[in-house]
């Protein structure tokens, strides 16, 4: 058998696929909640393509697992409405909710999105390939992030339950919400990423338009009866359709005050120019990214190898922090690539349900000819394929290919390949990765490897100037989540973890007067009649 029919084989026929992970019920999803209700659309439709192939009579095929609306700008802009009406230029009753009760409908939201993790689950595997032990790691991480958010925020309140007084002026510093937010989420952590702006932002008081990735789409069905019972009517808007067709008139409309997208740095800017009101406008963004990592001559190579292999394979590549590009000094570079490729072999590939599989197929349609033509281009350019069968496509599947050397005459050099290329450059001059990161459009981190403790801090010091993260002996990664996630140049805008995302998500906002008697009685009395939901000391338990 050859390899590529190996390949061929791992897609496998409808009725072997076990039973725990059948997906025999498609869903068609024709309801989208806007205004708090649930309004059934009966036009064009989106048929949604599995990357898990089956073996049918006709070949092998994408699964077709399901159909979710394809809703024109009528519909986003009836959203865009309801969200600007439910925040009534912060008037509403969820801006004006105080932060206790917020929380409430947050925790019961939580728990009805509990109820649904097996569905959710199931459709995240099934809609972009993601194996199902790091499915459910997804869905149990954001619960995990949701519970840190309500603890963090009840810390925020607890902290601005107080009066400040400072040269005569007595005043209370609380934070927020801007107003209507425009949510989107990526697809390769579809329920994660869409979760760590859009739940900050609303519980910072700020009313949603969420429009759901477009692989990644019908996990959040389950979900949209809980947001339409726990929260005010127009509170969480969904929204659905092509992105170059509801989004722009959103943007142009001026009614959006945060754009909050997971996504690329194109679509992000070609958005942020269309609102006619830019400093009206916030904008946090988590965008492209090419982390690198650079191996030094005394670097422990069997650790680098096992946290490059892990950085830059886990899920197939497709991760914004994985890293893109590998830097191997000269000296052990032949070393450390047949290491690299014997652990490259011994991943696991196959269909996303089975045990301990790491490498599955890719969501986006055209991603393998993409990598083909990376590949190609490298091929052309002078690089090789070190890994045996590296590159082999098939269908939705491709195959790690480990490429070197690698030069800047290369499309791998600089564009983000999200997806299972492994660039190696080799290098005798410790400039050479620290001006390609200087040279960078990205900036979000890089992984560094040595053992000197000179020469690991001479790399550090002028690292954490073009990065904002510098991992030392290990791979890239967001987490945890406490830790602020952030990139410069073409990477982000805006900081996000547990704590940084509610304050993105708002402003600090504050009432001040001067200390008389009349002031303090009049404070006071507000106070202690419960009279604002601003101006209180009322401490949440
Ligand atoms: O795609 C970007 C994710 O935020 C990466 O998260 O580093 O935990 O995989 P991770």
């Amino acid at each position: 058998m050859t390899f590529k029919e190996r390949l061929d084989s791992i897609f496998v026929s409808e009725n072997e696929i076990p039973t725990e992970y059948k997906f025999d019920n498609l869903l068609h999803q024709t309801k989208y909640l806007s205004n708090g209700e649930m309004r059934t659309w009966a036009g064009a439709m989106h048929t949604v393509l599995s990357p898990v192939c089956v073996q049918s009579p006709d070949g092998i095929v994408p699964k077709v697992i399901g159909s979710y609306p394809l809703c024109t700008e009528n519909e986003a802009l009836e959203s865009l409405n309801a969200a600007v009406n439910a925040y009534n230029n912060g008037r509403g009753e969820w801006p004006t909710m105080s932060i206790a009760n917020r929380i409430l409908c947050m925790e019961k939201f939580t728990g009805k999105m509990i109820e649904k993790k097996k569905e959710i689950v199931s459709l995240i595997m099934w809609e972009i390939g993601k194996s199902v032990a790091d499915s459910t790691k997804e869905f149990d991480r954001t619960v995990e992030y949701m519970n840190a958010t309500l603890d963090a925020l009840k810390d925020l309140d607890r902290a601005s339950s107080r009066f400040t007084i400072e040269q005569g002026i007595i005043g209370q510093v609380r934070r927020a919400p801007f107003g209507v937010v425009l949510c989107m989420g990526p697809f390769n952590y579809p329920l994660n990423e869409t979760f760590t702006t859009l739940i900050p932002a609303v519980l910072m008081g700020n009313t949603i338009l969420f429009k759901p990735p477009k692989h990644g789409t019908l996990l959040f069905a389950p979900l949209l009866d809980a947001f339409k019972d726990c929260f005010p009517k127009g509170v969480i808007n969904t929204i659905y359709g092509r992105g170059n067709t509801i989004i722009p008139s959103l943007m142009k409309s001026g009614k959006i005050d945060v754009l909050t997208l997971i996504g690329s740095s194109r679509v992000a800017d070609s958005l942020k120019k269309m609102h006619p009101k830019s400093n009206r406008l916030r904008a946090v963004l988590g965008l492209d990214a090419k982390n690198a990592a650079i191996v030094l001559a005394d670097a422990d190579i069997d650790l680098s190898v096992k946290e490059c292999v892990l950085g830059s394979l886990s899920f197939n590549g497709q991760r914004c922090t994985a890293l893109k590009i590998l830097f191997v000094h000269k000296s052990i570079a032949d070393q450390f690539i047949k290491k690299f490729n014997e652990e490259v072999s011994k991943l696991k590939y196959g269909m996303p349900w089975e045990s301990g599989v790491a490498l599955t197929p890719l969501p986006e349609p055209n991603k393998p000819e993409y990598l083909k033509t990376c590949i190609e281009d490298a091929l052309v350019n002078g690089a090789k394929i070190m890994n045996e069968n590296g590159g082999t496509v098939s269908h939705s599947f491709v195959y790690p290919a480990v490429l070197y050397p690698v030069n800047e005459k290369m499309k791998v050099y600089r564009e983000e390949q999200f997806g299972p290329i492994v660039p190696i450059v080799p290098f005798d001059d410790v400039n050479t990765p620290i001006n390609y990161l200087i040279d960078s459009d990205h900036g979000q981190q890089v992984s560094i490897f040595g053992n000197g403790s000179k020469e690991m801090a001479d790399l550090i010091d002028p690292l954490v100037n073009q990065v904002c993260r510098v991992n030392v002996n290990c791979q890239c990664q967001r987490g945890p989540d406490t830790f602020p996630f952030t990139g410069r140049k073409d990477s982000a805008e805006g900081t996000l973890s547990v704590t940084s995302a509610l304050r993105a998500f708002s402003i600090r906002t504050m009432v001040a007067t001067k200390v008389t008697e009349a002031n303090k009685t009049l404070v006071n009395k507000i106070v202690e009649d419960n009279q604002s939901k601003f101006l209180s000391t009322k401490y949440i338990l």
